[in-house]
């Protein structure tokens, strides 16, 4: 399994260096156009190896040559956002960053599965789909394992309990509309509207809604990366271990849920193959609307991108 990691920022080099520690490949490429920052992290993450004493070669690069014949491609590139600036505020930035980098990793690998971490993820997801002219079953957005992850780590918090014993969904896009699945959250099997009253589960939805943006007014020159890298590896997992599993990933929807030309985050089959299955859980009719009024922002921002790519192509 070769993995190559595009952006070596902190998103990127931490999925590097949790991918390296779990075993999840044998070949890590990390990649990023500032010289010696790639060389320099990758070996830093070899060197950790010997102490847990596990065999991957982490390499370290400038030239997308090296990244040729990648089974996995995750696209990181691009800036992250500031206080006060939502995800859509990258957009003309990131569109450019993140055209060329899948750009340049496509040619190289043609067959790999695509993983699109970039902000706003959606669209950058769409993006990706756009200028590979890939399946939609080999490219998916990173979003929706991220933010369920956020709304189990709030409850386990509140309830006191394993975070392993929380289960739970988000779906819609990465952005303040995200959706997250109260019907479908349970601890242990039981339902949390059994445990906690209304008013604090709907405090635990928009802490989980408003949860990168925590992180951005802590950090203030970046935003999240341990849990976004520990999202990115577990379903690099799903794809390599050919698990099967069920996890919230940004797609292209055609008709699913009654959208279509719009990528969301809906529950997936990962497995070897990619996206195996668009699962299509019943959603009472106020969850459906939430995911179309989230969506619908999606494809405001995509249409947007729409316009910025064809200003481009006439002015060059
Ligand atoms: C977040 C950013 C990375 O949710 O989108 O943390």
């Amino acid at each position: 399994m070769k993995l190559t990691i595009i952006g070596a920022g902190h998103v990127g080099a931490t999925t590097a260096h949790i991918a390296a520690l779990s075993g999840v490949a044998r070949e890590i490429v990390l990649l990023d156009i500032l010289e010696g920052i790639p060389q320099g992290k990758a070996l830093d993450i070899y060197e950790s190896l010997p102490i847990v004493e596990r065999d991957c070669h982490v390499l370290g690069t400038n030239d997308y040559s090296d990244t040729a014949a990648s089974d996995l491609v995750v696209i990181t590139a691009g800036v992250p956002r500031k206080p006060g600036m939502s995800r859509d505020d990258l957009l003309t930035i990131n569109a450019g960053i993140v055209k060329s980098c899948v750009e340049h990793a496509y040619a190289y690998s043609p067959n790999a599965f695509y993983i699109v971490v970039s902000n706003p993820l959606d669209v950058m997801t769409y993006l990706t789909l756009k200028v590979t002219g890939l399946p939609r079953t080999r490219v998916v957005g990173m979003a929706g394992v991220l933010d369920t992850a956020r709304f189990r780590a709030f409850i386990a918090m509140e309830l006191k309990v394993s975070v392993a014993d929380v289960y739970a969904f988000v779906l819609g896009g990465h952005g303040d509309s995200m959706v997250p699945l109260v019907r479908y959250t349970t601890v242990a099997g039981v339902p949390i509207t059994e445990l906690l009253p209304k008013e604090k589960i709907d405090a635990l939805v928009q802490r989980t809604r408003d949860g990168g943006a925590e992180i951005v007014s802590y950090l203030k020159t970046g935003s999240a990366y341990y849990a976004p890298a520990a999202a990115i590896v577990q379903m690099i997992d799903a794809v390599v271990h050919d698990r099967r599993q069920i996890l919230p990933c940004a797609v292209a929807l055609d008709g699913e849920y009654g959208l279509s030309q719009v990528v969301c985050g809906v529950p997936v089959k990962l497995g070897r193959a990619g996206v195996e299955e668009i699962l299509q859980i019943e959603l009472t009719p106020e969850e459906l609307t939430a995911l179309h009024r989230s969506a619908a922002d999606v494809r405001q921002t995509m249409e947007r991108l729409e316009e910025l790519m064809q200003w481009q192509r006439t002015a060059t």
